[in-house]
Formats: structure tokens, C-alpha cells, sequence
């Protein structure tokens, strides 16, 4: 059932925080709600209530642009049909004003992010505004961001560190000013495989002054990958060469959602399990070539994986009480 993201934050926040999972093609949709649904290797496995979860799907422009967006439309129209039980939203990531205005038309999506976040504050808000007029007039909701991710170098001071977070008064004006459902925020994250080095993490006391200013308002968290030091050793195993990785760690979820962080972007992680999958079955069977090979062990890795993210987040066990609260009956 695909449901408004309003609905789910409703639920979450400050409770637990809703995984947003970033997918491209068709192993990772169906790895993605059978890992929701705590199944694993097959579709008819008997659903996990302890380990069912809401989520959202997010679909970037690249993945928009990969094969063709009608496909993913079309792939997640069928795992509604196939996982009656999954509920869902549907969301744009890192949107431009035109990408937004195409998804609010398309009658297909729960919300969509605009992210004007390179714009100047004033631009930033007067672009926000124009995407959240379109989209509340057809009930979608929308996720605005203010501060600037990036990659976190050692090398870089505090000060300038500290100068691409997201300020705490500008987020109580931009919200006002843009009328945004949700804020994406910089505190400390970076996307991709190489967020922290050395004493890097979670600016929790930004976070903590975020929500003092905005209580109950939706805060988002991009780059929230925890890049596990078990996948990337089994990648490069695996002849693959990455560096000196590192994320989010995964106790950290919690605690940031408690502080109103009620949605978490993770997409980098999925990669990660992908690679490893193909990397070791190609290596171990040097003269299979059938993409149902790796694809198979992919699904069943990658949900067994959702699931124990969603246990990270807090959202494992929640379907039913969301379900419930949002057909109106007691929790
Ligand atoms: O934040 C970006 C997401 O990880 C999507 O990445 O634009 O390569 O699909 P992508
Ligand atoms: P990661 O690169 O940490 O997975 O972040 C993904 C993201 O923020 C998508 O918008
Ligand atoms: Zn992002």
C-alpha cells in the first residue's frame, strides 16, 4: 500500500526514524520489501511481524534516467501487487525544480524533495516555495534542505566544518518562509563511502538545537550510510579497492531519531552489499555467466540486510501499529 510520507513521519517521529532506501533495478526492489517484510529468499516466505517495517522508496534522477522511469513505476507497482502487506511512500531525491513538478504531476509519488540547497538562503526558500505550492495543492508533501553536505576531510578545520552545518536559526525562518513539510539537514554526514575520518561523526548537540527551535518538525538525514567494515573487507577480498571507508554508526540512529531525525537516507550500504555479492560470486564461479547467479544471493543479502537496518532504526515491528493508525484504529 503506498501511503503519504506525512502519514509515516506522523507516526515515527521521535519514536523511530523510517529508513528512505534508494533503489535502481529490479533485485534491489525485491530484496528491498522482502527485507520490510523480514522475509529473505523467497516472496512466499511467511511474513515477520517483529521484523516488518514502513519504509520509503527513493528513487534519485539517476535512477530515474538509468533505464527508464516508466520501469521503476512499473517494478513497484508489481511488488504492490506482490507484497500486499508492504507499506510504503514513494519519494523523489534530490530533485530540481523541474524533476519535482514532473513527479507532483505524475499522480505516482508521496512527496518529493527539492534541493536547492547550492542556492543562495533566499533562493533556497523562493524555490522551495514555488515546489511546495504545486505539490500541496495535489497533497504531496515536501522535503527541503538547508546547509551543505559534502565530503568531510581531516584536513579541514572545525570552523569550516562547523560552517557547512545547518543553522539552527536559518532552519527556523527557512520552514516558516517555504513552507516545507520536512527538513534535510547537514550535521556532519556526507554521501558515498567516505564520510568520517579520525574523531568525525554525528553533531548531536546541532541536532538537539535544531529540534529545540522546531519541535515535532520532521528532520531528514541524508548520507546516513554505515559503510560496515565486514562488506567493504569482503569487496576488496573480492579484488575490489576501496579505501579507508567509514560511516554512520548504526547505534547512532536511534539516538537521532529520538532528536526528531525521522527519516534516513541509506543507498551507499545497498551498493556496498551489491558489489560484494557480484564481486565473490563471479570470482568463485569463473566460467558461470547468468546475471540470475549473483542475483539470487543479492536479493536474499540485501533483505536479510533491510532488516537488520530497520532493527538499527527502530522501525522493525511497526507495520502493524502503522497500519492500524492509519486506518484509524487503536494503536
Ligand atoms: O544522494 C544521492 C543518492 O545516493 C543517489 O545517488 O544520484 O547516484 O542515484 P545517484
Ligand atoms: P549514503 O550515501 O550515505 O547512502 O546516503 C544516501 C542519501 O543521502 C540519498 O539521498
Ligand atoms: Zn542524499
Amino acid at each position: 500500500m503506498i501511503v503519504t510520507t506525512k502519514e509515516l513521519f506522523q507516526h515515527a517521529y521521535g519514536r523511530y526514524a523510517v529508513g528512505a532506501y534508494n533503489i535502481n533495478n529490479l533485485e534491489q526492489t525485491v530484496g528491498l520489501f522482502r527485507g520490510n517484510l523480514g522475509q529473505k529468499n523467497s516472496n512466499e516466505e511467511p511474513i515477520d511481524p517483529a521484523n516488518s517495517a514502513p519504509f520509503i522508496i527513493q528513487l534519485s534522477r539517476g535512477a530515474r534516467g538509468y533505464t527508464d522511469k516508466r520501469f521503476l513505476e512499473a517494478m513497484i507497482r508489481a511488488a504492490e501487487d506482490i507484497f500486499p502487506k508492504a507499506v510504503f511512500a514513494v519519494h523523489l531525491d534530490h530533485g530540481t525544480e523541474d524533476v519535482a513538478y514532473e513527479c507532483i504531476g505524475s499522480g505516482f509519488y508521496s512527496s518529493v524533495m527539492i534541493d536547492a540547497s547550492h542556492e543562495t538562503f533566499d533562493e533556497n526558500i523562493a524555490t522551495t516555495r514555488r515546489v511546495v505550492e504545486r505539490a500541496h495543492e495535489k497533497g504531496l508533501s515536501v522535503e527541503a534542505e538547508l546547509g551543505m553536505l559534502g565530503g568531510v576531510e581531516e584536513d579541514i578545520s572545525v570552523d569550516a566544518d562547523n560552517a557547512c552545518l545547518t543553522d539552527p536559526d536559518q532552519a527556523v525562518e527557512f520552514v516558516e518562509r517555504s513552507g516545507c513539510d520536512s527538513l534535510a539537514v547537514a550535521i556532519g554526514t556526507s554521501h558515498g563511502a567516505y564520510k568520517f575520518t579520525g574523531k568525525q561523526g554525528l553533531h548531536f548537540d546541532r541536532i538537539a538545537e535544531i529540534q529545540k527551535r522546531l519541535p515535532g518538525f520532521p528532520l531528514v538525514m541524508h548520507g546516513s550510510s554505515s559503510v560496515p567494515k565486514e562488506w567493504v573487507e569482503r569487496i576488496n577480498k573480492a579484488g575490489g579497492k576501496l579505501g579507508d571507508a567509514s560511516g554512520v554508526p548504526e547505534n547512532q540512529y536511534l539516538p537521532a531519531a529520538k532528536l526528531g531525525v525521522t527519516k534516513v537516507n541509506i543507498d551507499t550500504d545497498g551498493r556496498l552489499v551489491w558489489c560484494a555479492v557480484f564481486r565473490e560470486t563471479f570470482r568463485d564461479k569463473p566460467t558461470d555467466f547468468d546475471p540470475r547467479t549473483p542475483g539470487k544471493p543479492f536479493m536474499a543479502a540485501y533483505a536479510e540486510y533491510i532488516t537488520h537496518k530497520n532493527q538499527k532504526l527502530g522501525s522493525a515491528g511497526r507495520l502493524e501499529s502503522v497500519r492500524a493508525s492509519l486506518l484509524g484504529q487503536p494503536v
